[in-house]
C-alpha cells in the first residue's frame, strides 16, 4: 500500500512537471516564433519586419540586418534622419542623421570605425553616451565596416525628416 502510494506521487510529481513545461511552451512558442517573422504578437504589433539573416561579411547586406538587430531605428527613426527619440529622456540629445544627408556623409570608413570605437566623431565632438556606442564599438571592425557600407546605400534624409 504504501509503495503504491509513493509511486503515485512520484507520478504526480511528473505529470505536474510536464503541465508546467507544456504550459511554458504554449504561452511563449507562439510569441517567439511571431517575432522571428516580425507578425503581430500577443502584446503588440512588431512595427519593424525582421530582416532574414544574410552571410556574415564586411557587406552592406550583412550591414542592413546589423541596423535591423542593432536597434538603430528605435532612436535614429525608420529612415535613419535622426531628429527627437520617443520617450527619451528630456536631457538626452536628439538622434543624429546617419543617412549620407547627415554629417556622416564625409566620413571615411576610418572615421565611422573611430568614433563608434571611442565616442568621439570626426569633427571631434563626444558623442552623448545615449548613443550606446560602448556597446556598437564592441563589434568587430568587419562588423562596423558592413555597418558604413549599409549606411551609404541608404537614402539622404533631412535631419530628422522622419
Ligand atoms: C538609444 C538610442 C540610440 C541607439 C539605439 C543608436 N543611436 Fe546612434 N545616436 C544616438 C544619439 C542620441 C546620437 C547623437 C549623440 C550626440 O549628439 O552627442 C547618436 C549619434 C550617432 C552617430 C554619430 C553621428 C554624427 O554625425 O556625429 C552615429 C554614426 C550613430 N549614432 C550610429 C548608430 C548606429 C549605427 C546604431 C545602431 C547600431 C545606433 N547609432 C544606435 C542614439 C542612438
Amino acid at each position: 500500500m504504501k509503495n503504491s502510494l509513493n509511486a503515485l506521487v512520484f507520478f504526480a510529481k511528473f505529470a505536474v512537471l510536464g503541465l508546467a513545461i507544456a504550459f511554458v511552451f504554449s504561452e511563449l512558442a507562439p510569441n517567439w516564433t511571431a517575432r522571428i517573422r516580425g507578425q503581430t504578437t500577443g502584446t503588440g504589433k512588431i512595427d519593424t519586419p525582421a530582416v532574414p539573416a544574410p552571410p556574415v561579411g564586411p557587406t552592406k547586406e550583412h550591414g542592413r540586418y546589423l541596423v535591423s538587430v542593432g536597434g538603430c531605428v528605435d532612436c535614429h527613426g525608420a529612415n535613419l534622419s535622426g531628429g527627437p527619440i520617443t520617450g527619451a529622456p528630456p536631457s538626452s540629445p536628439p538622434a543624429a542623421n546617419i543617412t549620407p544627408g547627415g554629417e556622416i556623409s564625409a566620413w571615411s570608413e576610418a572615421d565611422f570605425i573611430k568614433a563608434m570605437r571611442t565616442g568621439v566623431n570626426p569633427a571631434g565632438k563626444q558623442l552623448d553616451p545615449f548613443m550606446p556606442y560602448r556597446y556598437i564599438g564592441k563589434l568587430s571592425d568587419a562588423e562596423l565596416k558592413a555597418i558604413y557600407l549599409y549606411l551609404k546605400t541608404v537614402p539622404a534624409a533631412a535631419m530628422g525628416a522622419r
